[in-house]
């Protein structure tokens, strides 16, 4: 079965390393799954006045999220936490109330760090929120990636075979995931 699988790149910096940990990840991955980029950089800030009337900004990403069978977010840590565009993002996805965009949505979360502990706190974060947002998540493997310059080339080849080979397994896995979500709910078990 192919799935369609939307990602949130949670950095907006031009050089982002996580940008290119998600064409690794996306060169790694099984041949079934479809990948399309949910964009963040463009949303105003979320607050509930949109509610009323929500912008078509907030009614894409809505049916961005809404459309897949599968996400995958890949993001920094900024401050041991959440970088502030990516969460924008998800409190958009998440309202009006009554109409969260996360529910029952296979989620996996992946990050590259300059730093040792390579967003190992960030990923916790997002738990908690998409825990909050019935999304089912991959518990592991986990993966957090240690950035070292040269470990990527600008396209997402990945240079260091151990690595590649952890990324795939990371794929397989999430694929795997995402089909056990999905046959569990067709078939009424959750
Ligand atoms: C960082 N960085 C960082 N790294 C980390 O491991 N833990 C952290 O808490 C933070 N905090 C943090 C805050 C802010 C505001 C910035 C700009 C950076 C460093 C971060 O890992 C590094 O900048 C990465 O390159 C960010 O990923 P992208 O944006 O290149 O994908």
């Amino acid at each position: 079965t192919n799935y369609n699988i939307g990602y949130f790149v949670g950095s907006l910096s031009a050089n982002s390393i996580n940008r290119t940990l998600s064409k690794a990840l996306i060169k790694l991955a099984p041949d079934n799954l479809q990948f399309t980029e949910i964009p963040i950089k463009d949303l105003p800030l979320y607050n509930y006045d949109f509610d009323a009337s929500y912008p078509p900004e907030g009614t894409a990403l809505k049916q961005s999220i809404e459309s897949a069978d599968g996400l995958l977010f890949v993001s920094p840590e900024y401050n041991r936490s959440i970088p502030g565009a990516l969460k924008n993002a998800i409190d958009w996805g998440s309202r009006p109330w009554g109409t969260n965009s996360f529910a029952r949505k296979p989620s996996g979360i992946v990050g590259a760090s300059v730093g040792a502990i390579g967003t190992a706190v960030m990923q916790s974060s997002m738990r908690s929120v998409l825990s909050f947002l019935d999304a089912p998540q991959l518990n592991s493997p986990e993966a957090y990636i240690a950035f070292k310059p040269g470990l990527f080339e600008d396209d997402g080849t990945v240079t260091d075979s151990g690595t590649a080979d952890f990324l795939a397994h990371y794929m397989r896995e999430y694929a795997a995931f995402v089909e056990r979500v999905l046959d569990s709910s067709a078939e009424g078990h959750i």
